[in-house]
């Protein structure tokens, strides 16, 4: 479900439990993954944050857990501080998107439906024959996609979290594509640099935070060094500037080897002023 319905429902169902002006401040947005409904509460309102999520869990049909978000994404493992706020105690749960099934544990691994367009975006790039590698996969979304739509099709898929990489394995099984996915768990500077050096035609770097530093490693991994990057940065702009520019600048200081921008775009919003934005390098 697109985020504003979700934000308009999420207004409707509370309507005759908050006041307008409370009803203004609760975010516009949630997320329903799985049966779990994550939600973020603004400091004014968190003594109703229990009224809030039963009203969630008594109108949603499919939500059996509301759980509040208490930090922000952080760290290396990009986790959200979270508590459960109502309907069953777990915060493990099974997502279905574009024809795939994901489980995941959200206190433990990374997982957003917020991605649900880009990740299909990239994989209606993908054409037969190709090898990919995924070098910030958690629990494993582009590369099941990919895997799923494409036949003949390999993709490494790497990931540092070990609880990630447990529940990819497992996305791999349930998805039934052991023989196009190979999940591996580490660094994935390290991993490229040991054992996939120049076997890639495309590499995916959905870790916006770090991509830029791991560009050179991006690079190395591709076949004949030509192919296509698809690089995501978190971008923060002022009045009338253009984060696509800046993130193409970032990108050109950085990277020694030639490239084109086959494609600039903003994959969504992430704070105020802020953008995720995703390039599509072709390199070489
Ligand atoms: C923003 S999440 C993206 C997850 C996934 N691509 C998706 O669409 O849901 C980034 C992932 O990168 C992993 N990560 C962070 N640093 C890493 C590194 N150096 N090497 C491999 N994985 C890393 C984190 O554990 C996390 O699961």
């Amino acid at each position: 479900m697109l985020q504003s319905s979700l934000g308009r429902l999420l207004k409707e169902v509370l309507r005759e439990k908050l006041t307008p002006s409370e009803l203004k401040a609760l975010y516009a947005g949630f997320d329903v993954i799985g049966n779990i409904a994550v939600i973020k509460i603004p400091e004014p309102l968190l003594p109703k944050k229990s009224l809030i999520a039963e009203a969630l869990l008594a109108s949603l049909k499919n939500v059996r857990t509301v759980l509040l978000q208490t930090t922000p994404v952080e760290g290396e493992y990009r986790l959200r501080g979270l508590e459960i706020l109502a309907g069953e105690p777990t915060f493990e749960t099974i997502h279905r998107e574009h024809g795939c099934i994901y489980k995941v544990n959200l206190s433990t691994a990374y997982f957003t439906p917020r991605l649900s367009a880009e990740r299909l975006r990239v994989a209606n790039q993908v054409k037969e024959g190709e090898v990919i590698i995924n070098m910030f996969a958690g629990v494993g979304p582009y590369s099941i996609l990919i895997s799923k739509r494409v036949k003949d099709v390999m993709v490494y898929s790497i990931d540092n979290n070990p609880e990630a990489y447990r529940y990819m394995q497992e996305n791999i099984k349930l998805n039934k594509v052991e023989h196009k996915v190979i999940p591996i768990f580490g660094d994935a500077a390290e991993v490229i640099e040991s054992r996939l050096q120049r076997v890639a035609n495309r590499v995916i770097m959905p870790l916006p935070e770090k991509a830029l530093s791991y560009l050179p490693t991006a690079y190395s991994a591709l076949k004949d060094g030509k192919g296509i990057i698809h690089y995501y940065e978190h971008i923060f702009y002022g009045k009338g500037e253009d984060p696509l520019r800046s993130a193409v600048a970032h990108v050109s200081g950085k990277a020694e080897f030639r490239f084109d921008v086959e494609y600039a775009g903003i994959v969504r919003e992430v704070g105020p002023r802020l953008v995720q934005v995703v390039l599509d390098l072709r390199v070489g």
